[in-house]
């Protein structure tokens, strides 16, 4: 029974403790630095679900399953050669495939290096040069898997004079001014890793939500879930965190990583950061929610009482003549019946083990009753004893006081006769021939 009782008590204390050290799961320190894009305070009520925005359309897992990163190189040109502004795309190339030359008329005149997605050599080159080439040419890269565009402009001019042939930096943008008949090679090179390498999709694309309670600093941060782009998710911390905070499944698909926490309560006070990473596109961003929660706004307990005389029968479903009665418990209310109920429960637990407690203690004395009975009989036995012998006495001392009352000379008879009987008959017959004679 004692045993019992111990082994509740260390179970009530092993459940409050658990509380506390499951959740100080460490967040990972090594992570590389993140670019903190914004820094933003959100209070609401408490009982209320909080949304922590965090969403990057960068971070969409567009799941390229050809292994080719969608890399894309384009030229374009914008030429007012023929009096009316136009865009004209000559050629393009992906990362794995062939060049598209769009004209016939460039076909074979304009090129870029077949080795360009490896090399990060993405120049134009133009063959034989007309006044009709003149115009400003973009050089477009595109990563749809990395949501990344990049351009880059350069002039082509047009002369007839090789003396004015040059170029130049016109603040904007490199100007060329070619000789009519020469090629011209326009330079685009970007040997970024992006543009060149290939990596390993799944990998490289995480998502992390670290919360930090108040007065913790970032580096001892709590980590709450990993999301991989691979559909890996890890969650941290207890059930009940989990099952609290939590992002939707179609994070990787919408690149909405906002962070979901339901019931807020004031222990959900704190610090929460999104990080961001894709390692491969190069993207690390962080963005730092401080969460407050407030008192909700006290209601009043409305008891509504509608008679079904009054009652408007609008929605076919609810059943009539009933009276329909709507009680309002305000959501702090419902905190304290929680509070409550936890109170009541505990207090239950130590009534039991008090009743507990005070049975043993009295089965206890009990048994010491018992002892001294027990030695009380032992005690009783001996006194019946000596009674008994005592009315043993008695009984040789009546005899004697019997004894006494008779005569003297009966009672030496007595004796004598007890004693000595044989003889005594000897003597008397002695005594009476010594007396006859
Ligand atoms: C957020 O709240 C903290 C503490 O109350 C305050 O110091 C800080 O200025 C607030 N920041 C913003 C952006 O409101
Ligand atoms: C890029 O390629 C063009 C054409 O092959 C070449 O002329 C140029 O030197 C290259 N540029 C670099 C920086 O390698
Ligand atoms: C979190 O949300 C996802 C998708 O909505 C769900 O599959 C998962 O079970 C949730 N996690 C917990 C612990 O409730
Ligand atoms: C009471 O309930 C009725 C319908 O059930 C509604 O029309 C009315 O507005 C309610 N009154 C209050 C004070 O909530």
């Amino acid at each position: 029974m004692e045993q019992l009782a111990k082994l509740l008590l260390w179970q009530l204390l092993l459940q409050q403790s658990s509380v506390v050290y499951l959740y100080s799961v460490p967040a990972d320190a090594s992570n590389p630095d993140s670019v903190v894009v914004s820094v933003l305070n959100i209070s609401a009520t408490r009982g209320s679900q909080a949304v922590l925005p965090c969403k990057s359309y960068r971070m969409v897992w567009t799941q390229d399953r050809l292994n080719d990163r969608q890399r894309v190189v384009h030229w374009d040109v914008y030429s007012t050669y023929y009096g009316d502004n136009k865009m004209e795309r000559l050629c393009d190339m992906y990362s794995a495939g062939n060049q598209r030359v769009y004209s016939s008329y460039n076909q074979g005149r304009i090129l870029m290096p077949q080795n360009a997605f490896t090399d990060g050599n993405f120049s134009l080159v133009i063959k034989d040069v007309a006044e009709s080439d003149a115009g400003v040419y973009s050089c477009n890269l595109h990563h749809h898997y990395c949501h990344l565009y990049e351009t880059v402009k350069i002039q082509l001019d047009i002369t007839k004079k090789a003396k004015a042939a040059k170029e130049y930096w016109d603040g904007e943008k490199a100007v060329i001014v070619a000789l009519e008949g020469s090629t011209v090679m326009l330079p685009c090179v970007n040997r970024n890793h992006i543009w060149t390498e290939r990596h390993s999709e799944e990998e490289q694309q995480v998502v992390h939500w670290d919360r930090q309670p108040p007065g913790v600093p970032h580096d001892r941060a709590d980590r709450l879930i990993d999301l991989y782009a691979s559909g890996e998710r890890r969650s941290y911390g207890p059930l009940f965190i989990r099952q609290k905070m939590n992002i939707t499944d179609t994070a990787f698909a919408l690149g909405d990583f906002s962070l979901r926490i339901s019931e807020l309560e004031n222990a959900d006070e704190g610090t929460y950061s999104c990080h961001l990473h894709h390692h491969y596109c190069g993207l690390h961003e962080r963005r730092i929610y401080q969460v407050f929660v407030t008192e909700p706004v006290r209601e009043k307990k409305v008891v509504n009482l509608t008679t079904h005389n009054t009652a408007p029968a609008i929605d076919p479903n609810v059943v009539r003549g009933h009276n329909v009665i709507n009680v309002i418990i305000p959501e702090s209310r419902i905190h304290f019946f929680q509070q409550l109920g936890y109170v009541l429960a505990t207090l239950l637990l130590f009534v039991v083990l008090l009743i507990i407690v005070v049975f043993i203690t009295r089965k206890r004395r009990q048994r010491g009753y018992e002892y001294n009975v027990k030695k009380y009989g032992e005690k009783d036995v001996n006194l019946k004893e000596f009674t008994v012998d005592t009315t043993d006495l008695t009984q040789y001392k009546s005899e004697d006081i019997r004894l006494d009352y008779k005569n003297n000379i009966l009672k030496e008879k007595a004796e004598q006769a007890r004693s000595f009987p044989a003889k005594n008959i000897d003597l008397d017959k002695d005594f009476r021939k010594e007396y006859c004679k």
